[in-house]
């Protein structure tokens, strides 16, 4: 049963168009604790407020902690979450890769409907924007030996949000990566845990610095097969396919990722799910073959790619603007989430309706 503590107080709802991404949050949150031996209790709705931790907390020193990154949308007066399920799995797959106990999918999800009622009024009604739902788990105990924790604090906290790039549905700038590492095989790379984005700060600064966007990663061996980009998968149209590495491990199971593959595949595209070489992609590039390069992920949803930037050249792809693939995708997958489309795969989950 989910405890509900009211807010004294409720804040004003914002204009979305100019908050950006993540900077604002709702009057809400779900919080959920659990001990070893008790297994997660005192699941409970609580006002939205800074949390405390001891400085001696564990996931402030050795990092064990895991989120998800999911969107509520407004389809006229309905409120939907997109593909729920498949994100609180993924938690649970992030969890198994941390040693993190995992959660009861179907409590969370009751939960998470149960929250978003609530808020429902905090969901954008305009197309391209969302409630975004962030769900995070992480080691609670107070205690600095280097342990799996016996105590852990899961949250579900909201954001309106707009586009996740500040320029919107554009072309972005992405550096190949071929000095630092994200992650390797038998690593964290598929757990979507706080340790890769650390692991990605860094490379990103440099990249900015040479007016990149974000960094594409190669396989942290031989530097040589591709990877994603850490906020999001990266994807191909090479010679009419839709190419993208395969789940090696290395790399997230993006949710937005999957979407693009069924539905490439319901347009009777072929769809390869390979290893890519670097050296691959450059000669497709110079043989005419590489058609687009987009990234797809829950925030960006789909990132067309403008430029990607290997060892101090320039590939300019589809003359650094939009490919139509991309175009149509981007489409495709916001009109589903407003509504526009069809729901053949039953990815949309209804939660409640406003009056
Ligand atoms: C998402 O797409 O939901 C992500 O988690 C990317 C994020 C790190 C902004």
């Amino acid at each position: 049963m989910v405890k509900f503590v009211e807010a004294k107080t409720l804040k004003d709802k914002v204009d979305v168009s100019t908050i950006g991404f993540g900077t604002h949050f709702t009057d809400y949150m779900f919080e959920m604790t659990y001990d070893e031996g008790q297994g997660w209790h005192d699941a409970q709705i609580i006002p939205y407020e800074d949390i405390k931790v001891s400085p001696a907390n564990a996931t402030l020193h050795y990092g064990q902690a895991i989120f998800e990154g999911m969107k509520a949308f407004r389809q006229g007066k309905d409120v939907v979450i997109f593909r729920t399920k498949d994100h609180l799995n993924r938690l649970n797959n992030s969890a198994r890769i941390l040693d993190i106990p995992p959660i009861d999918v179907d409590l969370v999800y009751d939960a998470l409907h149960q929250l978003i009622t609530i808020e429902k009024d905090w969901v954008p009604a305009q197309r391209g924007q969302s409630l975004y739902i962030r769900p995070f788990i992480f080691a609670d105990d107070p205690y600095l030996g280097v342990n799996v924790a016996k105590r852990y604090k899961f949250y579900i906290i909201l954001s309106p949000v707009a586009a996740y790039y500040a320029h919107g549905f554009a072309p972005v700038k992405i550096m190949v990566e071929d000095h630092y590492v994200r992650a390797t095989k038998g690593g964290l790379g598929e757990a979507k845990t706080p340790a890769n984005y650390a692991a990605s700060l860094h490379a990103g600064l440099e990249a900015h610095k040479h007016g990149f966007d974000q960094v594409l990663w190669l396989d942290g061996i031989q530097h040589k097969y591709i990877g994603e980009v850490g906020s999001m998968n990266i994807l191909f149209k090479i010679d009419g396919k839709i190419v993208t590495p395969a789940l090696d491990g290395t790399i997230l199971n993006g949710v937005t990722r999957r979407t693009v593959l069924a539905v490439a595949r319901d347009w009777g595209m072929d769809v390869e799910e390979r290893a890519i070489s670097i050296d691959e992609l450059v000669e497709d590039y110079k043989n005419g073959k590489l058609e687009e390069v987009f990234g797809s992920g829950t925030a960006a949803v789909i990132s067309p790619v403008g430029v990607l930037g290997y060892k101090g050249e320039e590939m300019v792809i589809g003359d650094g603007k939009v490919g139509p693939f991309a175009q149509k995708m981007f489409n495709y997958i916001t009109g589903l989430q407003s509504g526009l489309e069809k729901d053949v795969h039953g990815f949309i989950d209804k939660v409640t309706s406003v009056d």
